[in-house]
Protein backbone atom coordinates (compact mmCIF):
# COMPACT_ATOMS: atom_id res chain seq x y z
CA UNK A 1 0.00 0.00 0.00
CA UNK A 2 1.56 3.51 -0.95
CA UNK A 3 0.28 5.47 2.17
CA UNK A 4 2.27 3.01 4.46
CA UNK A 5 5.38 4.24 2.60
CA UNK A 6 4.14 7.96 2.64
CA UNK A 7 6.01 9.56 5.85
CA UNK A 8 3.60 10.88 8.64
CA UNK A 9 2.43 14.36 8.13
CA UNK A 10 2.49 17.00 11.10
CA UNK A 11 0.35 20.15 11.88
CA UNK A 12 1.64 22.80 14.29
CA UNK A 13 -1.04 24.88 15.52
CA UNK A 14 0.11 28.73 16.12
CA UNK A 15 -2.56 30.57 14.92
CA UNK A 16 -3.96 31.80 18.59
CA UNK A 17 -2.75 34.99 20.24
CA UNK A 18 -0.82 33.89 23.11
CA UNK A 19 -2.97 36.53 25.32
CA UNK A 20 -1.04 35.88 28.74
CA UNK A 21 2.46 36.62 27.24
CA UNK A 22 1.12 40.44 27.33
CA UNK A 23 3.66 40.35 24.21
CA UNK A 24 3.40 42.14 21.20
CA UNK A 25 5.99 39.59 19.83
CA UNK A 26 3.98 36.38 18.78
CA UNK A 27 4.25 33.41 21.42
CA UNK A 28 6.20 30.79 18.82
CA UNK A 29 8.68 33.60 18.15
CA UNK A 30 9.86 34.46 21.61
CA UNK A 31 13.39 32.99 22.08
CA UNK A 32 14.25 29.91 23.79
CA UNK A 33 17.65 28.48 23.95
CA UNK A 34 18.96 31.15 21.27
CA UNK A 35 16.34 29.82 18.53
CA UNK A 36 12.59 30.65 18.09
CA UNK A 37 10.33 28.81 20.24
CA UNK A 38 8.60 27.28 16.85
CA UNK A 39 12.16 26.55 15.40
CA UNK A 40 12.46 23.65 18.30
CA UNK A 41 9.03 22.23 17.43
CA UNK A 42 10.83 22.12 14.12
CA UNK A 43 13.47 20.53 15.12
CA UNK A 44 12.08 17.58 17.60
CA UNK A 45 9.45 17.07 14.20
CA UNK A 46 12.55 16.60 11.43
CA UNK A 47 13.95 14.34 14.06
CA UNK A 48 11.24 12.28 14.66
CA UNK A 49 11.04 11.41 11.07
CA UNK A 50 7.64 13.44 9.64
CA UNK A 51 7.40 14.96 6.61
CA UNK A 52 7.38 18.78 5.87
CA UNK A 53 5.39 20.21 8.44
CA UNK A 54 2.54 22.86 7.91
CA UNK A 55 2.30 25.39 10.31
CA UNK A 56 -0.97 27.47 10.80
CA UNK A 57 -0.57 30.82 11.53
CA UNK A 58 -3.03 33.75 12.39
CA UNK A 59 -1.88 36.07 15.05
CA UNK A 60 1.70 38.17 13.99
CA UNK A 61 1.38 35.94 10.93
CA UNK A 62 3.54 37.92 8.72
CA UNK A 63 6.46 37.33 11.39
CA UNK A 64 5.96 34.01 11.83
CA UNK A 65 6.12 32.70 8.31
CA UNK A 66 9.12 35.26 7.86
CA UNK A 67 10.50 33.56 10.55
CA UNK A 68 9.72 29.63 9.76
CA UNK A 69 11.11 30.31 6.10
CA UNK A 70 11.79 27.51 4.25
CA UNK A 71 11.32 25.03 6.83
CA UNK A 72 7.57 24.02 6.52
CA UNK A 73 4.94 24.75 4.52
CA UNK A 74 2.42 27.81 6.12
CA UNK A 75 -1.04 28.48 6.02
CA UNK A 76 -3.38 31.16 7.42
CA UNK A 77 -6.34 30.85 9.80
CA UNK A 78 -8.24 33.64 9.69
CA UNK A 79 -10.65 34.37 11.68
CA UNK A 80 -9.45 31.62 14.29
CA UNK A 81 -12.49 29.85 15.08
CA UNK A 82 -10.89 26.80 17.46
CA UNK A 83 -8.53 23.96 17.01
CA UNK A 84 -10.66 22.31 15.01
CA UNK A 85 -10.39 24.55 12.35
CA UNK A 86 -7.14 25.03 12.60
CA UNK A 87 -6.20 21.43 11.54
CA UNK A 88 -8.94 21.53 9.10
CA UNK A 89 -7.22 24.19 7.03
CA UNK A 90 -4.01 22.55 7.54
CA UNK A 91 -5.24 19.13 6.33
CA UNK A 92 -5.62 21.17 3.03
CA UNK A 93 -2.13 21.49 2.39
CA UNK A 94 -1.52 18.04 2.85
CA UNK A 95 -1.87 14.92 0.06
CA UNK A 96 -4.48 12.33 0.14
CA UNK A 97 -2.02 9.71 0.58
CA UNK A 98 -0.69 10.85 3.63
CA UNK A 99 -2.57 8.16 6.81
CA UNK A 100 -1.24 9.27 9.97
CA UNK A 101 -0.89 13.16 11.04
CA UNK A 102 0.74 14.39 13.95
CA UNK A 103 -0.76 17.39 15.03
CA UNK A 104 1.01 19.60 17.75
CA UNK A 105 1.73 23.28 19.01
CA UNK A 106 3.94 25.95 17.91
CA UNK A 107 4.24 26.61 22.06
CA UNK A 108 5.55 22.87 23.33
CA UNK A 109 8.84 23.82 22.57
CA UNK A 110 10.35 20.95 24.50
CA UNK A 111 8.32 17.95 23.38
CA UNK A 112 11.26 15.10 21.91
CA UNK A 113 10.73 13.57 18.74
CA UNK A 114 10.85 9.94 20.97
CA UNK A 115 6.98 11.64 22.00
CA UNK A 116 6.43 12.09 18.44
CA UNK A 117 7.35 8.72 17.71
CA UNK A 118 5.57 7.10 20.71
CA UNK A 119 2.26 8.39 19.46
CA UNK A 120 3.12 7.71 15.82
CA UNK A 121 3.86 4.06 16.72
CA UNK A 122 1.16 3.74 19.27
CA UNK A 123 -1.45 4.89 16.33
CA UNK A 124 -0.26 2.54 13.59
CA UNK A 125 -0.17 -0.09 16.54
CA UNK A 126 -3.21 0.31 17.44
CA UNK A 127 -5.29 1.26 14.57
CA UNK A 128 -7.13 3.73 16.83
CA UNK A 129 -8.61 6.94 15.26
CA UNK A 130 -6.39 9.53 17.32
CA UNK A 131 -3.77 8.90 20.15
CA UNK A 132 -3.84 11.37 22.85
CA UNK A 133 -0.92 12.72 24.80
CA UNK A 134 -1.41 13.22 28.48
CA UNK A 135 0.07 14.36 31.14
CA UNK A 136 -1.11 14.52 35.03
CA UNK A 137 -0.69 17.85 36.27
CA UNK A 138 -0.91 18.97 39.75
CA UNK A 139 -2.73 21.98 38.95
CA UNK A 140 -4.83 20.64 36.09
CA UNK A 141 -7.13 24.37 35.50
CA UNK A 142 -7.53 25.71 32.63
CA UNK A 143 -6.74 22.42 30.72
CA UNK A 144 -9.09 20.08 29.36
CA UNK A 145 -9.48 16.97 31.26
CA UNK A 146 -9.51 13.37 29.81
CA UNK A 147 -12.36 11.13 30.77
CA UNK A 148 -10.95 7.67 30.47
CA UNK A 149 -13.06 4.46 30.03
CA UNK A 150 -12.57 1.48 32.28
CA UNK A 151 -10.39 0.03 29.91
CA UNK A 152 -8.37 3.11 29.63
CA UNK A 153 -9.67 4.13 26.59
CA UNK A 154 -10.63 7.92 26.09
CA UNK A 155 -14.54 8.61 26.68
CA UNK A 156 -13.86 12.08 25.80
CA UNK A 157 -12.01 15.35 26.87
CA UNK A 158 -14.04 17.77 28.28
CA UNK A 159 -12.60 21.50 28.22
CA UNK A 160 -12.61 23.36 31.68
CA UNK A 161 -15.27 25.73 30.49
CA UNK A 162 -18.14 22.55 30.03
CA UNK A 163 -16.39 20.97 33.29
CA UNK A 164 -18.46 19.81 36.07
CA UNK A 165 -16.52 19.48 39.52
CA UNK A 166 -16.17 15.81 39.31
CA UNK A 167 -14.53 16.62 36.04
CA UNK A 168 -12.23 19.41 37.20
CA UNK A 169 -11.04 16.87 39.64
CA UNK A 170 -9.24 14.95 37.40
CA UNK A 171 -5.74 15.67 36.97
CA UNK A 172 -4.68 14.23 33.39
CA UNK A 173 -4.98 16.77 31.01
CA UNK A 174 -4.81 16.99 27.58
CA UNK A 175 -1.35 18.63 26.12
CA UNK A 176 -2.86 19.51 22.55
CA UNK A 177 -0.50 16.69 21.00
CA UNK A 178 -2.32 14.30 18.90
CA UNK A 179 -1.57 11.26 15.96
CA UNK A 180 -4.62 10.85 14.19
CA UNK A 181 -5.95 8.67 11.75
CA UNK A 182 -5.92 10.60 8.75
CA UNK A 183 -8.44 9.18 6.84
CA UNK A 184 -11.03 9.48 9.86
CA UNK A 185 -9.67 12.67 10.80
CA UNK A 186 -10.34 14.07 6.91
CA UNK A 187 -14.24 12.78 7.42
CA UNK A 188 -14.60 13.56 11.50
CA UNK A 189 -13.75 17.08 11.05
CA UNK A 190 -17.20 17.91 9.66
CA UNK A 191 -19.10 16.58 12.05
CA UNK A 192 -17.45 18.89 14.74
CA UNK A 193 -20.34 21.69 16.10
CA UNK A 194 -19.37 24.72 17.48
CA UNK A 195 -18.94 25.04 20.65
CA UNK A 196 -20.94 27.68 23.11
CA UNK A 197 -18.15 29.93 22.63
CA UNK A 198 -18.35 29.83 18.64
CA UNK A 199 -15.44 27.92 18.67
CA UNK A 200 -14.73 24.43 16.99
CA UNK A 201 -13.28 22.33 19.51
CA UNK A 202 -10.70 19.86 17.77
CA UNK A 203 -10.95 17.96 21.48
CA UNK A 204 -14.66 16.65 20.54
CA UNK A 205 -13.39 14.19 18.53
CA UNK A 206 -12.81 12.00 20.96
CA UNK A 207 -16.26 11.55 22.32
CA UNK A 208 -17.37 11.50 18.79
CA UNK A 209 -15.28 8.41 18.18
CA UNK A 210 -15.97 7.10 21.43
CA UNK A 211 -19.47 7.12 20.17
CA UNK A 212 -18.47 5.44 17.18
CA UNK A 213 -16.60 2.35 19.34
CA UNK A 214 -13.52 3.92 18.09
CA UNK A 215 -12.11 5.46 21.36
CA UNK A 216 -9.07 7.21 21.57
CA UNK A 217 -5.90 5.61 22.65
CA UNK A 218 -3.77 7.24 25.47
CA UNK A 219 -0.12 8.14 26.08
CA UNK A 220 0.67 9.27 28.88
CA UNK A 221 4.11 11.40 29.08
CA UNK A 222 6.52 10.11 31.43
CA UNK A 223 7.34 13.89 32.00
CA UNK A 224 4.71 16.34 31.99
CA UNK A 225 6.76 20.13 32.19
CA UNK A 226 8.62 18.71 28.73
CA UNK A 227 4.60 17.97 27.29
CA UNK A 228 2.91 21.58 28.20
CA UNK A 229 3.12 24.16 26.02
CA UNK A 230 4.05 27.27 27.32
CA UNK A 231 1.14 30.27 28.00
CA UNK A 232 3.84 32.90 29.86
CA UNK A 233 6.94 34.26 30.79
CA UNK A 234 7.28 32.71 33.78
CA UNK A 235 6.73 28.99 32.03
CA UNK A 236 8.94 30.38 29.63
CA UNK A 237 12.02 31.16 31.92
CA UNK A 238 11.38 27.54 33.36
CA UNK A 239 11.30 26.61 30.14
CA UNK A 240 14.60 27.96 28.98
CA UNK A 241 16.04 26.62 32.63
CA UNK A 242 14.98 22.80 31.10
CA UNK A 243 16.44 23.39 27.54
CA UNK A 244 19.91 24.24 28.86
CA UNK A 245 20.15 21.96 31.57
CA UNK A 246 19.39 19.11 28.53
CA UNK A 247 21.79 20.81 26.37
CA UNK A 248 24.81 20.61 28.78
CA UNK A 249 23.87 17.23 29.22
CA UNK A 250 24.03 16.41 26.10
CA UNK A 251 27.76 17.89 25.34
CA UNK A 252 28.72 16.16 29.05
CA UNK A 253 27.75 13.11 27.62
CA UNK A 254 29.86 13.84 24.11
CA UNK A 255 33.10 14.59 26.23
CA UNK A 256 32.74 18.29 27.03
CA UNK A 257 33.42 19.10 30.92
CA UNK A 258 31.19 21.92 31.98
CA UNK A 259 32.18 22.66 35.38
CA UNK A 260 29.00 24.47 36.54
CA UNK A 261 25.88 24.06 34.31
CA UNK A 262 23.84 26.02 36.26
CA UNK A 263 25.69 29.07 35.28
CA UNK A 264 26.44 28.02 31.93
CA UNK A 265 24.25 29.04 29.10
CA UNK A 266 25.03 27.15 25.62
CA UNK A 267 22.85 27.68 22.88
CA UNK A 268 20.90 25.09 20.65
CA UNK A 269 23.27 25.55 18.07
CA UNK A 270 26.17 25.86 19.48
CA UNK A 271 28.90 22.89 18.49
CA UNK A 272 32.05 21.83 21.15
CA UNK A 273 34.95 19.51 20.24
CA UNK A 274 36.21 16.63 22.70
CA UNK A 275 37.85 17.36 25.74
CA UNK A 276 36.90 21.19 26.04
CA UNK A 277 36.49 22.60 29.30
CA UNK A 278 33.58 25.12 29.77
CA UNK A 279 34.23 27.26 33.25
CA UNK A 280 31.72 28.77 35.37
CA UNK A 281 29.51 32.18 33.76
CA UNK A 282 30.19 31.57 30.46
CA UNK A 283 27.60 32.26 27.37
CA UNK A 284 28.04 30.80 24.37
CA UNK A 285 25.83 31.58 21.50
CA UNK A 286 24.66 31.06 17.93
CA UNK A 287 26.28 29.01 15.47
CA UNK A 288 29.54 28.90 17.72
CA UNK A 289 31.76 26.31 17.07
CA UNK A 290 34.51 25.13 20.03
CA UNK A 291 37.11 22.98 18.92
CA UNK A 292 38.44 20.03 21.06
CA UNK A 293 40.68 21.08 23.98
CA UNK A 294 39.64 24.69 24.21
CA UNK A 295 38.79 26.58 27.78
CA UNK A 296 36.13 29.02 27.60
CA UNK A 297 35.87 31.05 30.81
CA UNK A 298 34.91 31.78 33.47
CA UNK A 299 33.31 34.88 32.19
CA UNK A 300 33.44 34.46 28.45
CA UNK A 301 30.61 35.15 25.77
CA UNK A 302 31.25 34.10 22.47
CA UNK A 303 28.61 35.05 19.86
CA UNK A 304 28.69 33.31 16.38
CA UNK A 305 32.73 32.28 16.48
CA UNK A 306 34.88 29.71 15.72
CA UNK A 307 37.44 29.07 18.52
CA UNK A 308 40.65 26.89 17.66
CA UNK A 309 41.49 23.70 19.23
CA UNK A 310 43.90 24.60 23.32
CA UNK A 311 42.99 28.12 22.77
CA UNK A 312 41.79 29.92 25.71
CA UNK A 313 39.34 32.66 26.40
CA UNK A 314 39.19 34.06 29.79
CA UNK A 315 36.85 36.95 30.59
CA UNK A 316 36.65 38.69 27.50
CA UNK A 317 33.76 38.69 24.45
CA UNK A 318 34.08 37.27 21.03
CA UNK A 319 31.79 37.81 18.31
CA UNK A 320 31.29 37.22 14.67
CA UNK A 321 35.17 35.81 14.59
CA UNK A 322 37.00 33.12 13.95
CA UNK A 323 40.39 32.45 16.18
CA UNK A 324 42.91 29.91 15.61
CA UNK A 325 44.18 26.67 17.80
CA UNK A 326 46.63 27.75 20.74
CA UNK A 327 45.28 31.48 21.12
CA UNK A 328 45.50 33.01 24.48
CA UNK A 329 42.74 35.67 25.13
CA UNK A 330 42.11 37.99 28.27
CA UNK A 331 41.06 38.93 30.94
CA UNK A 332 38.78 41.82 29.61
CA UNK A 333 39.27 41.66 25.60
CA UNK A 334 36.59 42.23 23.23
CA UNK A 335 36.66 41.03 19.35
CA UNK A 336 33.81 41.96 17.59
CA UNK A 337 32.70 41.10 14.38
CA UNK A 338 35.13 40.01 11.56
CA UNK A 339 37.99 39.59 13.59
CA UNK A 340 40.58 36.57 12.70
CA UNK A 341 43.33 35.28 15.00
CA UNK A 342 45.78 33.65 14.07
CA UNK A 343 47.53 30.40 16.11
CA UNK A 344 49.48 31.21 18.74
CA UNK A 345 48.20 34.94 19.13
CA UNK A 346 47.76 36.38 22.57
CA UNK A 347 45.17 39.18 23.03
CA UNK A 348 45.70 40.40 26.65
CA UNK A 349 43.91 43.03 28.90
CA UNK A 350 41.54 46.03 27.29
CA UNK A 351 42.57 44.74 24.01
CA UNK A 352 39.75 45.59 21.48
CA UNK A 353 39.67 44.03 18.19
CA UNK A 354 37.12 44.59 15.09
CA UNK A 355 36.93 43.69 11.49
CA UNK A 356 41.39 42.73 11.19
CA UNK A 357 43.19 39.83 11.12
CA UNK A 358 46.22 39.16 12.87
CA UNK A 359 48.79 36.74 11.52
CA UNK A 360 50.84 33.76 13.55
CA UNK A 361 52.01 34.80 16.84
CA UNK A 362 51.16 38.28 17.00
CA UNK A 363 50.75 40.00 20.37
CA UNK A 364 48.65 42.44 21.36
CA UNK A 365 48.92 42.43 25.05
CA UNK A 366 47.54 45.50 26.64
CA UNK A 367 44.73 48.29 26.14
CA UNK A 368 44.87 48.84 22.36
CA UNK A 369 42.55 48.96 19.60
CA UNK A 370 42.98 47.12 16.20
CA UNK A 371 40.19 48.18 13.54
CA UNK A 372 40.02 47.64 10.01
CA UNK A 373 43.73 46.08 10.04
CA UNK A 374 45.62 43.07 8.42
CA UNK A 375 48.41 42.55 11.02
CA UNK A 376 51.14 40.06 9.97
CA UNK A 377 53.11 37.26 11.81
CA UNK A 378 54.91 37.97 15.05
CA UNK A 379 54.30 41.06 15.27
CA UNK A 380 54.44 43.14 19.06
CA UNK A 381 51.67 45.37 19.14
CA UNK A 382 52.96 47.75 22.28
CA UNK A 383 50.67 48.40 24.98
CA UNK A 384 48.21 51.84 24.06
CA UNK A 385 48.47 51.32 19.94
CA UNK A 386 45.94 52.31 18.14
CA UNK A 387 44.75 52.60 14.62
CA UNK A 388 42.92 55.64 14.23
CA UNK A 389 41.15 53.75 11.15
CA UNK A 390 37.92 56.68 10.88
CA UNK A 391 38.93 60.48 9.45
CA UNK A 392 35.52 61.28 10.70
CA UNK A 393 33.81 60.47 7.52
CA UNK A 394 34.53 56.82 6.83
CA UNK A 395 36.61 54.47 7.77
CA UNK A 396 40.36 53.01 6.29
CA UNK A 397 42.84 50.50 6.67
CA UNK A 398 46.03 49.87 8.13
CA UNK A 399 48.11 47.27 7.37
CA UNK A 400 50.74 45.95 9.14
CA UNK A 401 53.52 43.46 7.89
CA UNK A 402 55.57 40.31 9.65
CA UNK A 403 57.68 40.69 12.57
CA UNK A 404 56.95 44.81 13.40
CA UNK A 405 57.57 46.02 16.46
CA UNK A 406 55.31 48.46 17.38
CA UNK A 407 56.24 50.69 20.68
CA UNK A 408 53.94 51.72 23.21
CA UNK A 409 51.44 54.16 22.38
CA UNK A 410 51.89 53.82 18.47
CA UNK A 411 48.70 56.02 16.63
CA UNK A 412 48.31 54.24 13.15
CA UNK A 413 46.82 56.90 10.96
CA UNK A 414 44.83 54.88 8.67
CA UNK A 415 45.41 54.48 5.30
CA UNK A 416 48.80 53.53 6.25
CA UNK A 417 50.98 50.60 5.53
CA UNK A 418 54.08 49.59 7.86
CA UNK A 419 56.34 47.27 6.21
CA UNK A 420 57.74 44.05 7.56
CA UNK A 421 60.76 44.16 10.52
CA UNK A 422 59.83 48.12 10.87
CA UNK A 423 60.01 49.57 14.43
CA UNK A 424 57.91 52.49 15.68
CA UNK A 425 58.83 54.16 18.83
CA UNK A 426 56.82 55.14 21.97
CA UNK A 427 54.42 57.40 21.01
CA UNK A 428 54.93 57.50 16.95
CA UNK A 429 51.94 59.00 15.30
CA UNK A 430 52.23 57.09 12.12
CA UNK A 431 50.75 59.18 9.23
CA UNK A 432 53.14 57.99 5.92
CA UNK A 433 53.57 54.18 4.84
CA UNK A 434 56.92 53.16 7.06
CA UNK A 435 59.26 51.24 4.59
CA UNK A 436 60.04 47.85 5.61
CA UNK A 437 63.27 47.53 8.19
CA UNK A 438 62.94 51.14 9.03
CA UNK A 439 62.33 52.55 12.56
CA UNK A 440 60.20 55.70 12.78
CA UNK A 441 59.91 58.05 15.59
CA UNK A 442 57.79 61.24 16.70
CA UNK A 443 55.14 63.18 15.89
CA UNK A 444 54.07 62.65 12.89
CA UNK A 445 56.82 60.01 12.86
CA UNK A 446 59.64 59.80 10.44
CA UNK A 447 61.93 57.63 9.56
CA UNK A 448 64.68 57.62 12.38
CA UNK A 449 67.90 58.39 9.74
CA UNK A 450 66.21 61.54 8.78
CA UNK A 451 66.70 62.85 12.17
CA UNK A 452 70.06 61.91 12.27
CA UNK A 453 70.91 64.05 9.41
CA UNK A 454 69.07 67.35 11.02
CA UNK A 455 70.84 67.08 13.96
CA UNK A 456 73.85 69.31 13.86
CA UNK A 457 76.93 67.43 15.09
CA UNK A 458 78.66 69.40 18.04
CA UNK A 459 82.10 71.29 16.95
CA UNK A 460 84.61 68.98 16.18
CA UNK A 461 82.70 65.51 17.45
CA UNK A 462 81.73 62.73 15.00
CA UNK A 463 78.22 62.51 13.22
CA UNK A 464 76.12 62.26 16.16
CA UNK A 465 74.68 59.36 16.72
CA UNK A 466 71.11 58.79 16.00
CA UNK A 467 68.32 60.41 18.30
CA UNK A 468 67.67 57.73 20.87
CA UNK A 469 64.65 56.25 20.70
CA UNK A 470 61.93 57.01 23.48
CA UNK A 471 61.77 53.57 24.81
CA UNK A 472 62.41 50.38 23.10
CA UNK A 473 59.35 48.68 22.03
CA UNK A 474 57.23 47.34 24.26
CA UNK A 475 57.84 43.74 24.36
CA UNK A 476 56.54 42.29 27.16
CA UNK A 477 56.35 38.30 26.78
C1 LIG B 1 -6.42 23.39 23.98
C2 LIG B 1 -7.25 22.13 24.12
C3 LIG B 1 -7.19 21.64 25.58
C4 LIG B 1 -5.76 21.44 26.01
C5 LIG B 1 -4.95 22.71 25.77
C6 LIG B 1 -3.49 22.46 26.03
C7 LIG B 1 -9.00 22.44 22.48
C8 LIG B 1 -10.42 22.77 22.26
N1 LIG B 1 -8.59 22.40 23.74
O1 LIG B 1 -6.99 24.38 24.80
O2 LIG B 1 -7.91 20.42 25.71
O3 LIG B 1 -5.70 21.07 27.37
O4 LIG B 1 -5.09 23.12 24.39
O5 LIG B 1 -2.80 23.66 25.96
O6 LIG B 1 -8.27 22.19 21.53
N2 LIG B 1 -4.87 27.61 17.90
C9 LIG B 1 -4.99 27.88 16.54
N3 LIG B 1 -6.18 28.35 16.08
C10 LIG B 1 -7.25 28.55 16.85
C11 LIG B 1 -7.12 28.28 18.25
C12 LIG B 1 -5.92 27.81 18.72
O7 LIG B 1 -4.05 27.70 15.79
O8 LIG B 1 -8.29 28.98 16.33
C13 LIG B 1 -3.61 27.10 18.40
C14 LIG B 1 -2.94 28.00 19.41
O9 LIG B 1 -2.03 28.89 18.77
C15 LIG B 1 -2.22 27.00 20.29
C16 LIG B 1 -3.07 25.75 20.21
O10 LIG B 1 -3.86 25.90 19.06
O11 LIG B 1 -0.93 26.69 19.78
C17 LIG B 1 -3.94 25.56 21.45
O12 LIG B 1 -4.75 26.70 21.61
P1 LIG B 1 -4.99 27.34 23.05
O13 LIG B 1 -5.97 28.43 22.91
O14 LIG B 1 -3.70 27.59 23.70
O15 LIG B 1 -5.59 26.12 23.86
P2 LIG B 1 -7.06 25.92 24.34
O16 LIG B 1 -8.01 26.05 23.19
O17 LIG B 1 -7.27 26.74 25.52
CA1 LIG C 1 -8.52 28.81 23.07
Amino acid sequence: MSSQLTAPAAIVLAAGQGTRMRSRIPKVLHPLAGRAMIDHVLDSLAMAGVGRPVVVTGHGADAVEAAVGSRATTVRQEPQRGTADAVRIGLESLTNDVATVLVTMGDAPLQPAELYRELLDRQRATGAPVVLLTARMPDPSGYGRIVRRADGSAEAVVEEADADAAVRAIDEINVGTYAFDAGWLRVSLGRVAASASGEYYLTDLVALGAADGRPAAIVESADAEDAIGINDRVALAAAEERLRRRIAERHMRDGVTIVDPSTTRIDAGVEIGQDARIEPWTILEGDSVIAQDAVIGPNAHVRDSRIGPRTRVWASVVEESSVAEDVQIGPYAHLRPGSQIGPRCRIGNFAEIKRSSLGAGTQQHHFSYIGDAQVGENVNIGAGSVTANFDGTAKHRTVVGDDVKLGVDTMMVAPVTIGEGATTGAGSVVTRDVAPGKTVVGVPARPIELRRRHKPAPDGAPAAEATPLPSAPDRNP
